[in-house]
């Protein structure tokens, strides 16, 4: 089986180019390489969603010099709005955009808005996300609404990926082995994989890996396998 939806990850940047005497600014820019290599085979296999980390909640206690690179990047990416609509691609922001600086945030509503008629790959770009302070944002928006009791649907609906998908594999490269409060909800049924491949080197056999590690798991969602439920 194809997965529908692979979120990404993104880590080793910035080993990627200290290894190379580098600063580590340089990292992120083959980085962004790597997202735009990621869309096309994304395109390439037919998949559905893909979804990448670009910027948590936690980054803001990295050196400011870092995050204003970031953010020039950020800037470049969404200049690129007529490569994203000649791929058919469907643009979507996840996280609390209110803390970017105001061009930032107004690109990633204006990128949305004329690519929401795009039919092919979904790509969503998580900017200061985080799972924490979207289920707080949530809690908060479902309080303001004046509900008293609260359905599992009105949760699902207040967060940030409401209509969105769910990851069915969360990729994780750089060889560290954890979430960091990327989609903990969404990817309460993920299967995870965790690579060594720094970032900027993920390329089409890295990709396909994945794919075929996704095809060889089993998904139980809690149940049985198949041949054993009929036992
Ligand atoms: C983690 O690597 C990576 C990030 C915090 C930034 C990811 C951002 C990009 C790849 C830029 C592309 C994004 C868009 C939307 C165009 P790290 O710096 O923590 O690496 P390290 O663990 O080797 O230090």
């Amino acid at each position: 089986m194809t997965p529908s939806h692979i979120a990404f990850i993104m880590d080793g940047n910035g080993r990627w180019a200290e290894r190379r005497h580098m600063p580590r600014n340089y990292g992120h820019k083959m980085g962004t390489k790597a997202l735009e290599r990621v869309v096309d085979l994304a395109i390439k296999y037919e998949i559905k969603t893909v979804t990448f980390y670009a910027f948590s909640t936690e980054n803001w206690s990295r050196p400011q010099k870092e995050i204003d690179t970031l953010f020039d990047i950020f800037r470049n990416f969404l200049s690129e709005i007529d490569k994203y609509k000649s791929k058919n691609v469907k643009l979507h922001f996840i996280g609390n955009l209110g803390r970017f600086p105001q061009d930032i945030a107004d690109s990633c509503a204006e990128m949305t808005a004329q690519t929401c008629g795009n039919t092919g790959l979904n790509v969503v770009v998580a900017m200061n996300y985080g799972s924490w302070e979207e289920i707080t944002s949530a809690v908060n928006r479902i309080v303001a609404a004046g509900k008293q009791t609260v359905a599992e649907e009105d949760v699902k609906n207040a967060l940030y990926t409401a209509g969105l998908s769910y990851p069915d594999v969360v990729v994780r490269t750089g060889g560290e082995v954890r979430l960091s409060n990327f989609l903990l909800l969404q990817s309460a049924y993920a299967e995870l994989i965790f690579i060594n491949t720094l970032w900027p080197d993920f390329d089409e056999k890295e990709f396909v890996g994945v794919l075929n590690e996704y095809a060889s798991r089993v998904r139980k969602y809690g149940g049985l396998k198949k041949a054993d439920a009929k036992a």
